[in-house]
């Protein structure tokens, strides 16, 4: 797999070179969007904060950045947004994007579930990724499981048409449920097929997660659901 140079060092520096205006060095955390007084409430122009109108593509929970940092610098044509609830791994993500020297990549602190609709317009996103989101294993947790109807619709209602969102889980009953939420949701077809997903992730592959959980030997479901125009 491909893995940018710049990732196997420089890691821990508080400051790297900015990639986008040679000889300016930046902190990573001028990588995290600071929201407005009051909150996001009506979409940031994201051509102003990339510099150019590149297609969105947006991660859910990214945790320490590695899936992030490969498929920014994979796909230099989109302009990736990650969504992570905890700020350290926040920093975590913004030291990998400077280390690869990645000017294509922000991140966003904050709960996911409550910043889609405020942060993107109707059909305004190409590509969703929700890699291993927390299970949440036993019964009464469940409930905090980030794959809920409302999540699932308003992925659907920022998502151009044709757009995909793409998730991956090693948990057999949350498997179960991204299956039931999205085919329920009546927006989402399923590329692999009702009731389907695929063994092997292809290119959106590989978290932090997945290589431990490929270590232990655990089997990992890979879905991918495309918007209906
Ligand atoms: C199990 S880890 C997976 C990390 C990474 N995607 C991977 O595959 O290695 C889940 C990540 O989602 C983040 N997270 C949990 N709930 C979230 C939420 N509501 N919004 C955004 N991020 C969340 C956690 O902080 C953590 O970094």
């Amino acid at each position: 797999m491909w893995e940018p140079e710049s990732l196997k060092y420089n890691l821990n520096t508080a400051m790297s070179p900015d990639p986008l205006v040679p000889g300016r060095f930046r902190v990573p955390e001028d990588l995290i969007l600071q929201p407005p007084e009051g909150g996001w409430t009506v979409p940031p122009d994201w051509s102003a904060v990339f510099g150019r109108k590149g297609p969105l593509a947006v991660e859910i929970g990214p945790g320490k950045g590695i899936f992030l940092a490969r498929i920014a610098a994979a796909h230099p044509e989109l302009d990736f947004l990650a969504i992570e609830l905890r700020r350290q791994r926040c920093i975590l993500c913004c030291r990998k994007i400077l280390a690869a020297r990645l000017g294509n990549a922000r991140l966003i602190e904050g709960p996911a579930e409550s910043l889609v609709r405020p942060l993107f317009a109707p059909g305004s996103v190409r590509i969703w990724y929700v890699n291993f989101p927390d299970p949440w294993p036993k019964r009464k947790q469940k409930k905090h499981r980030i794959v809920q109807p409302p999540f699932v619709r308003d992925l659907a209602q920022t998502t151009e048409p044709g757009g995909i969102a793409y998730l991956a889980t090693d948990d057999a009953d949350y498997a179960g449920q991204i299956l039931e939420v999205f085919e329920a949701d009546g927006s989402w077809e399923n590329a692999h097929g009702p009731g389907r997903w695929s063994d092997t992730g292809g290119e959106h592959s590989r978290t932090t997660h997945e290589e431990k959980f490929l270590k232990w030997g655990r089997s990992i479901r890979y879905f991918q659901f495309v918007r209906r125009a």
